[in-house]
């Protein structure tokens, strides 16, 4: 039985892919915020020490928070608030994927997938994504994080995935697509039913976007 661990896993899209992982007979570990918080090296030191010596095929890094409100207008503008955005979206996730390197190892899948944005990409720089800079500068730090990762340990893949806009806290009511099609989406992606470059962002579908 293959396994699974997912970050952020007690809501939007994080428990949309527990739902879909699970169903498919993974072996899951889905962690919500208060079993492991990201932004805090304790929460992932303690959960890493948990898991010694377990094998795990896939790491997928689906916690994250926006730099304000979904459907507002405000923005993380203070020093402490936007550190905690970079520290959820691109540290934790980075920290994870190091210090999990010896489990992931032990895995046949040596597949990491991080949740990334389209908003991460300076082919979508337009007035919306450059108020919200901040989300944006972290999901393109966490893709030059993850990409590196790939590079530094050739035998595990690292994978950027844009989900799409999805209807979740983050994504907001006015989003297109709900968190089982997306879900479905990178399922597919993850069990190889559809060919996906490393070092590269996609889309939950699989089309590559530029970065
Ligand atoms: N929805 C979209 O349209 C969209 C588009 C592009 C990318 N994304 C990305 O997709 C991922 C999932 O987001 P979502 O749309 O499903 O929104 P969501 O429902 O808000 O999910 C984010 C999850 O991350 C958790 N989280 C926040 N801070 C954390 C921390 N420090 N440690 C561990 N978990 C933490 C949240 O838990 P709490 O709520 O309990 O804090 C929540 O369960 C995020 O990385 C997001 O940036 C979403």
């Amino acid at each position: 039985m293959s396994t699974v661990l997912i970050t952020g896993a007690g809501s939007g899209l994080g428990e949309a892919l527990k739902e879909v992982f699970l169903r498919k007979g993974w072996e899951t570990i889905a962690l919500t915020h208060h079993v492991l918080d990201v932004a805090d090296q304790g929460s992932i030191e303690n959960l890493v020490k948990k898991l010694h010596g377990k094998p795990i095929d896939v790491l997928i890094n689906c916690a994250g928070v926006y730099d304000g409100p979904a459907d507002g207008e405000s923005t993380a503008t203070t020093v402490d608030t936007l550190a905690e955005v970079f520290k959820v979206n691109s540290i934790g996730p980075k920290i994870l994927a190091d210090l999990l390197l010896p489990n992931l190892v032990k895995g046949k899948g040596k597949l990491v997938v991080t949740i990334s944005s389209v908003m991460s990409t300076y082919s979508k720089l337009d007035d919306y994504a450059a108020r919200h800079w901040s989300y944006g500068a972290s999901k393109m730090a966490v893709n030059y994080a993850m990409i590196s990762y790939g590079k530094e340990h050739p035998e595990i893949k690292s994978v950027l995935i844009h989900p799409g806009w999805v209807k979740t806290k983050i994504g907001g009511k006015d989003a297109l697509i709900e968190s089982s099609e997306s879900a479905a989406g990178i399922y597919n992606l993850v069990v190889g039913k559809k060919n996906y470059p490393a070092g590269k962002l996609i889309d939950y579908r699989g089309k590559i976007i530029k970065l």
